[in-house]
């Protein structure tokens, strides 16, 4: 019998197109909800890339879009403009029955509530999806889905019905019964929404498991302890995807002020070695890294002494943005090319003033890099 789960070679044997190591591409997604009151953009444009084997959280309000978002991923739903491409297929440009027969082989679903046939058995739960797909020989397929049940814990429940279980237990077995065709995209809406924080946690530990093994997971969540787990956090909100890097450097603001980083950033890229900011120079925006790294030099005679390494996700600027004054060290771009965004000082001073978590958390890092500052001048 062939293993449970595919390995991550046989995942990468499937990966032949041009965008191979791509999961799922979103270009410029639209989605509108028209009623009585006119025209509702849920979703304004979004461009998005996912690639094998990550585990992404999607997080954001309640109303934001999480779900229309997922639900153009596995083409449950619609986009009203845009392109949606995953694992190699614009899964709009086939027919409703391609995509279905589509969705059967390329992606397992978990939904919060999550929709287990009350008649058959958990054992019988989980081996439906392979009837649809007709992936195993029918004789193998008890023995298939009884290894998938005792991967999340429940070889002793196989024989019983959902309702003789545990909420925690029926959303295992969803999660079962979710891996059964072996897709290789795992996609859950609030999976752990009705889940007390212990099973919540057994979760995740399946999915990182999963993930290990190559699988691809995209968890729409409410819960920021689980975000810790994951390997990327996307926050979407009014319909809007948040800047990645905005996330990364400030991530305690609100996700309004996320947003409004994200529209106003100037997108800029330094050549390997070129100054950014110069020692002395009037300090007018907040600099954070997407890609690259940067040198922090010492200014002065000691021209030349590095003070620190930054690297992408990481902020500069703002000792003189919050102190309202001139580069008390220089900035260069290292041996590759740096991508930053550029946001300007006033915009910047006016959310912080409206953010005292975010500001405590600055006052922090400034007071770290100006003792470094102080030592390393000394020296
Ligand atoms: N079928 C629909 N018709 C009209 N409006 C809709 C429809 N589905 C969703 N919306 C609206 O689109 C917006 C985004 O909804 P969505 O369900 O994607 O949000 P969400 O981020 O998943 O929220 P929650 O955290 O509450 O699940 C909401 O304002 C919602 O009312
Ligand atoms: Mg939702």
């Amino acid at each position: 019998m062939k293993p449970p789960l595919s390995s991550p070679e046989t995942e990468s044997k499937q990966a032949a197109s041009p965008h191979s190591d791509e999961m799922i591409r979103l270009h410029t997604v639209v989605k509108t909800y028209k009623n009585a009151a006119g025209e509702f953009k849920v979703l304004k444009g979004l461009d998005l890339t996912i690639r094998r084997g990550e585990f992404v959280a999607i997080v954001g309000k309640s109303g934001s879009g999480k779900s229309t978002l997922l639900n153009m991923i596995t083409g449950i739903d619609h986009p009203t403009g845009g392109q949606v491409v995953v694992n190699g297929t614009d899964i709009y440009s086939i027919t409703e029955s391609q995509r279905s027969l589509w969705r059967g082989k390329n992606l397992g679903i978990v939904f919060q509530f999550f929709q287990l046939l009350p008649m058959l058995t958990l054992l019988e739960n989980v081996m439906l999806p392979m009837d649809y797909v007709d992936l195993h020989d029918f004789e193998e397929r008890p023995a298939y889905a009884m290894e998938l049940l005792e991967m999340v814990g429940l070889k002793e429940q196989a024989d019983k019905l959902p309702l003789a279980v545990s909420t925690g237990q029926q959303q295992m077995t969803a999660i079962a019964r979710a891996l059964a065709t072996d897709a290789p995209l795992i996609v859950a809406d609030e999976p752990t929404g009705n889940l007390d924080s212990k099973t919540a946690n057994h979760m995740i530990d399946v999915f990182d498991e999963l993930v290990r093994r190559g699988k691809t997971i995209v968890m729409v969540t409410h819960d920021p302890s689980l975000t810790s787990r994951t390997s990327r956090t996307i926050i979407i909100a009014d319909g809007e995807l948040i800047d990645e890097t905005v996330v990364k450097a400030l991530p305690l603001l609100r996700h309004r002020h996320m947003l409004e980083i994200t529209r106003k950033a100037e997108r800029m890229t330094v050549q390997p070695g070129e100054t950014i900011l110069d020692c002395g120079q009037p300090v007018d925006d907040l600099y954070m890294i997407e890609r690259g790294s940067v040198n922090v030099m010492l200014a002065d005679g000691k021209r030349g002494k590095l003070l620190a390494h930054l690297k992408a996700g990481e902020l500069f600027g703002e000792i003189e943005l919050l102190r309202g004054g001139k580069a008390i060290a220089c900035v260069r771009a290292g041996t590759h090319p740096v991508d930053l965004l550029k946001f300007p000082r006033q915009d910047f001073l006016r959310i912080i003033e409206e953010s005292p978590i975010t500001a405590e958390a600055l006052g922090k890092i400034v007071q770290d890099r100006l003792e470094e500052h102080r030592i390393k001048s000394r020296a």
